[in-house]
């Protein structure tokens, strides 16, 4: 695909092919300087400036994030419709603020300070590993082993029935790509159908033996507002439980394996990280920003407005770019450089507004100890072969990451 200025206004998401996949960010800034609100052949926008984005995200009033209606003609009346509908994020309120209100205790500053001594521990003992192989894959070994323990424990599942859960994630946030071909639609919907035949098992378990007072998890939390107040139906506990355990890792394994990269190609901001270490949380945001696990978030207009300077009329579909947003010159100086002590940062990658990311700070804290442990413990990290990106939109996935440690 050649975008050029004057053909920027014709881009169409729909029909991107591998080389924007694996590297989208010269067209996003093609259409940030030249058609910053693009209209699509079917009459939604594409919006990719960062001043846009953020109001879109911040006004759940106008942009809604209901998705019964744009979910319709893709997915009909299937496993993968019934869970997109469903799940907190792509609801509005009261809905959204019923299951917000239920997860938050799970994310509460003494919850989390509890997580950081769990969380180094398995780091600790996956880069024993790492020490005795000296070359690892950093997404199977490292990056996703993280947050995939971390969402299980969160949720209360047994570490012996997490396997399935990373296949069942890639299918059902597959199905979410702007393109979705009949196949990624059959293994979204069988995905659905087993997550959820699976979870119904272990409620019915935690029901027999329910967890203590202080071994309590956010599945039992759902269970329970079902049981004892009727907050939730079965589906909405179901739903949210599948969403939280896919969100909860996907993405964070993107954040870690995305990060790994980023000091690969950067040696210089890898050394200064490893010299002054008091930037680590810089560091992470920073990577949140240039490499966006979440790339693209949608909305739809609930009535006639105005965005970026377009009229939008209402029902009108939203692109939000984050990816492009947070690679926005007019919010972020030198917006291209990855720079590890980059302040202000205000990215989106977390989103902003009601629908803000619930897990930001376990996402955060996962990242600040595998990056700190990590160049503590490895002196020399180099790479074996080229990353290897998944050709996605939506996500911004690695595959695999070859990496050589030495102690
Ligand atoms: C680097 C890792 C992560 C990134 C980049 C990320 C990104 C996001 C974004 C952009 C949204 C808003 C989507 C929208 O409004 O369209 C979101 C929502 C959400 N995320 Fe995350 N997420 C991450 C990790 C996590 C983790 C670890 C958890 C759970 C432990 C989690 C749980 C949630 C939940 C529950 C929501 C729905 C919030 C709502 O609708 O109010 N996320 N995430």
């Amino acid at each position: 695909m050649r975008l050029s200025a004057t053909t920027a206004p014709d881009f169409v998401l729909a029909d991107v092919d591998r080389q924007f996949t694996l590297d989208p960010y010269p067209v996003y800034r093609l259409l940030r300087d030249h058609a910053p609100m693009c209209r699509q052949p079917d009459g939604s926008w594409l919006v990719t400036r960062y001043a846009d984005v953020r109001e879109a995200l911040g006004n759940a009033q106008i942009f809604s994030s209901d998705k019964h209606i744009d979910f319709k003609p893709r997915f009909g009346d299937s496993p993968l419709y019934e869970h997109h509908t469903t799940s907190i994020v792509f609801n509005d309120a009261p809905y959204h603020a019923r299951v917000r209100r239920l997860l938050a205790p799970f994310f509460a500053a003494r919850v989390l300070r509890e997580m950081e001594h769990s969380i180094g521990a398995m780091v600790d003992k996956l880069l024993d590993r790492a020490a005795q192989q000296g070359t690892i894959d950093i997404v199977e070994e490292f990056a996703l082993v993280i947050p995939l323990n971390l969402i299980g424990d969160l949720l209360g599942v047994p570490y012996s029935e997490r396997q399935p859960l990373r296949a069942w994630a890639r299918a059902i946030l597959g199905a979410l790509e702007p393109v979705c071909t009949p196949a990624a639609l059959d293994l979204g919907n069988a995905a659905v159908v087993e997550f959820k035949t699976y979870l119904r098992q272990l409620i019915a378990r935690k029901r027999a033996h329910p967890p203590g007072a202080d071994n309590l998890d956010v599945l039992w939390a759902l269970v329970r507002a079902h049981d004892q107040d009727a907050e939730l139906s079965e589906l909405e506990i179901l739903h949210n439980a599948i969403f939280m355990l896919n969100a909860g890792h996907d993405t964070t394994g993107s954040l870690i394996a995305n990060g790994v990269d980023l000091l690969l190609d950067h040696p210089e901001q890898m050394q200064r990280l490893r010299d002054e270490p008091g930037l680590m949380k810089s560091a992470i945001e920073e990577m949140l920003r240039v490499e966006s696990p979440l790339q693209i978030g949608n909305r739809r207009a609930l009535c006639d407005t105005e965005l970026g300077g377009e009229k939008i009329a209402a029902g009108s579909f939203l692109h939000l770019v984050i990816a492009s947003a947070n690679r926005d010159e007019r919010q972020f100086p030198a917006a291209e450089n990855f720079d590890v002590a980059r302040s202000p940062n205000k990215h989106l990658a977390f989103a902003h507004g009601i629908h803000t990311c619930a897990g930001n700070s376990v996402a955060r804290i996962e990242a600040v100890i595998a990056f700190s442990k990590l160049l503590q413990r490895f002196p020399r990290m180099r790479r074996v072969a080229a990353v290897d990106r998944a050709e996605r939109t939506r996500f911004r996935v690695v595959e695999r990451l070859l990496v050589e440690l030495e102690p």
